[in-house]
């Protein structure tokens, strides 16, 4: 039932992702102007918490404008009604529904939905991930700089050594591929399709990352903090990637060159 509830109410969200693109819709910033929330953020939030009260209505919920729902449950939903909210508001297609399910801690189910390329990304603790129902795995490179990488950028400014320009910076000095969507959930999925062979953020917050983090651990991808840690949706830096390439890109985050690196 968790799972079928679960694929309801992402569903559920993205129809209103449907309903308002590029239409009109109401726009307001939060921490700066350029950090949005438009009506369609809180229009889904609603529909998603609509089918999971219905089915689940002791259920812990997180969610990214409604804040924390607690509830006395071991089963907590980390929802973004909508992931790439700079994309949304500017018609820019790439952008999403993200729901993860946590039981006891550990993250157990994650939907990714990306209504404007149709694409539904799916995974359960243990049994793989999956873009619309075919199975999907991570890619093989080995070598990071032949490796083809996307990042994203906090709303906040992070002015510190080896922070997010900086690493940027040294990357695409040394002529590697790299990418910004504007959707941590999607950027996590398109590594577990195979599509990018890495993604780090220095500053993600747990709705973002519930999901997609599942997702690319199903597909066979490595993720882990900035330390090299197992990662935990509650503190901020994530590096997701095929797990080949995985030491030599956080040496290179970290400001350690060893993987033939030329540091700017
Ligand atoms: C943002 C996106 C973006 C990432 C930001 C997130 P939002 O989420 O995932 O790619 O770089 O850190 O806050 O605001 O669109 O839900
Ligand atoms: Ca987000
Ligand atoms: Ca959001």
């Amino acid at each position: 039932m968790l799972k079928e509830t679960l694929i309801k109410a992402t569903f559920a969200g993205a129809k209103i992702l449907q309903q308002y693109f590029q239409g009109t819709f109401t726009i307001s910033s939060k921490s700066n102007i350029n950090d949005l929330v438009t009506q369609a953020d809180h229009e889904s939030e609603q529909a998603i918490f609509e089918v999971i009260r219905e089915e689940f209505p002791g259920h812990y919920i997180l969610s990214e404008e409604s804040g924390e729902l607690k509830m006395d449950s071991n089963i907590k939903w980390i929802i973004d009604p909508i992931d790439g909210t700079v994309n949304f508001a500017n018609g820019i297609p790439i952008c999403c529904v993200s729901i993860g399910v946590e039981q006891d801690g550990k993250m157990i189910f994650g939907a990714v939905y990306n209504p404007f390329m149709n694409e539904f990304f799916y995974a359960e603790k243990s049994l793989g991930a999956t873009l619309n129902d075919k199975i999907i795995r991570v890619s093989d490179k080995n070598d990071v700089m032949r490796s083809c990488l996307v990042t994203g950028f906090p709303y906040s400014i992070i002015n510190e050594p080896n922070g997010p320009l900086e690493v940027f910076d040294t990357l695409i000095r040394n002529n590697i591929p790299m990418r910004r969507l504007g959707s941590g959930a999607i950027d996590l999925c398109w590594v577990a399709a195979g599509r990018f062979d890495g993604f780090y953020e220095h500053k993600l917050h747990a709705w973002d990352s519930a999901a997609g983090f599942l997702i690319v651990e199903e597909a066979g991808g490595k993720v882990t903090d900035f330390k090299g840690n197992y990662y935990s949706l509650y503190q901020p830096t994530i590096l997701a990637t095929n797990g080949k390439i995985h030491d030599d890109l956080l040496s290179a985050i970290n400001g350690k060159w060893n993987a033939g690196y030329v540091k700017s």
